[in-house]
Formats: structure tokens, C-alpha cells, sequence
């Protein structure tokens, strides 16, 4: 059928959200977007440029410029920019102050739409995609786990890094993703809601394959 289908995923740093919407993409067949890279771009950008980035009307000002100056339109489809470059410490330093920017967030969203419209099935991660960017997805999860317990695993993944800082930059950016006045990092009221602290990714997958199913979410 023409229905499009979205799946929605948000929680804090490290939670799993990536990982677990490969494998969701993978089983239903999805396409997939990390909403968090085009934050990122933008933060990455404005540090180059020497943008500052609370000024508001020049970050907006940078993101159409950026938007733009990409081929597709499209900023977070953009080759060009390499996952260390755009999981520096100075872009995890930056990137919350960029997001808090209201104007910002509703360009975004305009391009996760348009981006959405495209591929009919997605799975998209991030912190705001079932409260505000797609708050009548089907199926919508909040995974969360105790802070220590993502630094710890970033940490393992990045394969550098001191816990203590990274631990640092998790709270930081909980905090302010959580108390921002536009579209704060909160679970949707609809969200199934998976503490991962105590779980594998198995186990989690396994969890939200089960309610994708219940909701009628399956292979085209
Ligand atoms: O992978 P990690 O969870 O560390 O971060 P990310 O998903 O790349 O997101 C980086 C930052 O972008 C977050 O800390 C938020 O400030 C912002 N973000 C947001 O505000 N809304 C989203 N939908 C996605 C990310
Ligand atoms: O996207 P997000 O920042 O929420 O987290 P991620 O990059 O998917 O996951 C961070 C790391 O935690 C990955 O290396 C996962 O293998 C690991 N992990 C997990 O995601 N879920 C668990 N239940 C256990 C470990």
C-alpha cells in the first residue's frame, strides 16, 4: 500500500539508539536516518567558519547557506563530512547550544520530512521524532540507561577517550538537551520506554521488533 510508515526513536548519548534502528531497518526493511548528524553538520560548520554558535540568527543564517551549497538539498544525505570529524569533543561541546535554536529545529524538521516523504518506510533516531517530528508514528521508543553505564559503553565504542570526560559531556548534554525550552529530550506520551541498562542489544531489539509487530509494522 501507499502508507507511509515511520518509526520513531529518541533517549540521551549512547543509549543505543543507532544501533538498535540498524537492526529495526534491517527486519522491516526500513531506510534509516540519525537525526543528531545534521545538529552535528551545523555545530561542525559553525566551528570552522567561526560562526559563534549562540548567535542565533547567525547559525540559522550558516544553515541556509549550508542547505544551499548541498547538491541534494538535503544536508544530512552529505558525503562529505567523516563520523570523527563530526564526533569531536569541540562538537560535543557545541552541538546542544546549536540545538537549542528554535528556528533551527523547525528547518531540520522540515528537511527529515521532506526527507521522509521520499522513502515512505524509515526509522528515524534522535531526541525530538516522536514528540514533535513525527508525533503520530506508529510505533515510538525512549530508550534510556544510567548515565555511567553509556559513558562506559561510548567509551568502548570510540575506542578512546578518557570515561571521566566522556561521563562529563553525557550529563552536560543530558541536562541540556532535557531543560531546552524548545522541544526538550522527554519521552512522547505513547512511547514504549526501555531502560537498556541491565540489557544487551539483543534483548532490546528483540523487545522493540515485538511491539513494531503488535502496531502492524512489517515487511512490504
Ligand atoms: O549519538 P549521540 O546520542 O551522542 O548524539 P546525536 O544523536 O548525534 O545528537 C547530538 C546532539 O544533537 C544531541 O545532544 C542534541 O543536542 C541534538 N539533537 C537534537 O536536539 N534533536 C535530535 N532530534 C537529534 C539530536
Ligand atoms: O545512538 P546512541 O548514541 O543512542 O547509541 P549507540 O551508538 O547505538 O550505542 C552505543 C554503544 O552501546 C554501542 O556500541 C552498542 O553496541 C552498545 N550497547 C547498546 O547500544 N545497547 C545495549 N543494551 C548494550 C550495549
Amino acid at each position: 500500500s501507499g502508507k507511509t510508515v515511520v518509526i520513531a526513536v529518541d533517549g540521551p548519548a549512547a543509549a543505543g539508539k543507532t544501533t538498535t534502528c540498524l537492526a529495526l531497518a534491517d527486519t522491516f526493511d526500513l531506510r534509516y536516518l540519525e537525526s543528531g548528524r545534521t545538529y552535528r553538520i551545523v555545530a561542525y560548520e559553525a566551528i570552522r567558519r567561526g560562526v559563534p554558535v549562540d548567535d542565533r540568527s547567525a547559525v540559522v543564517g550558516l544553515c541556509d547557506r549550508l542547505i544551499d551549497e548541498s547538491r541534494t538539498g538535503n544536508l544530512f544525505t552529505s558525503s562529505r563530512y567523516r563520523p570523527q570529524e563530526l564526533r569531536s569533543n569541540p562538537v560535543d561541546l557545541a552541538v546542544s547550544a546549536v540545538a537549542r535554536i528554535g528556528e533551527l529545529r523547525g528547518r531540520v524538521t522540515e528537511l527529515i520530512h521532506q526527507w521522509a516523504r521520499v522513502q515512505a518506510r524509515c526509522v528515524v533516531e534522535g531526541r525530538d521524532i516522536g514528540t514533535v517530528v513525527f508525533p503520530t508514528a506508529p510505533a515510538k521508543f525512549y530508550l534510556t540507561a544510567k548515565p555511567e553505564i553509556r559513558a562506559e559503553r561510548r567509551v568502548r565504542q570510540e575506542g578512546h577517550g578518557s570515561y571521566e570526560e566522556v561521563l562529563k559531556d553525557v550529563i552536560r548534554r543530558d541536562q541540556a538537551d532535557m531543560s531546552r525550552p524548545v522541544a526538550p529530550l522527554v519521552p512522547a506520551e505513547d512511547a514504549v520506554e526501555i531502560d537498556t541498562t541491565e540489557l544487551s542489544v539483543a534483548q532490546v531489539v528483540g523487545r522493540m521488533v515485538s511491539v513494531c509487530r503488535d502496531r502492524g509494522v512489517a515487511n512490504p
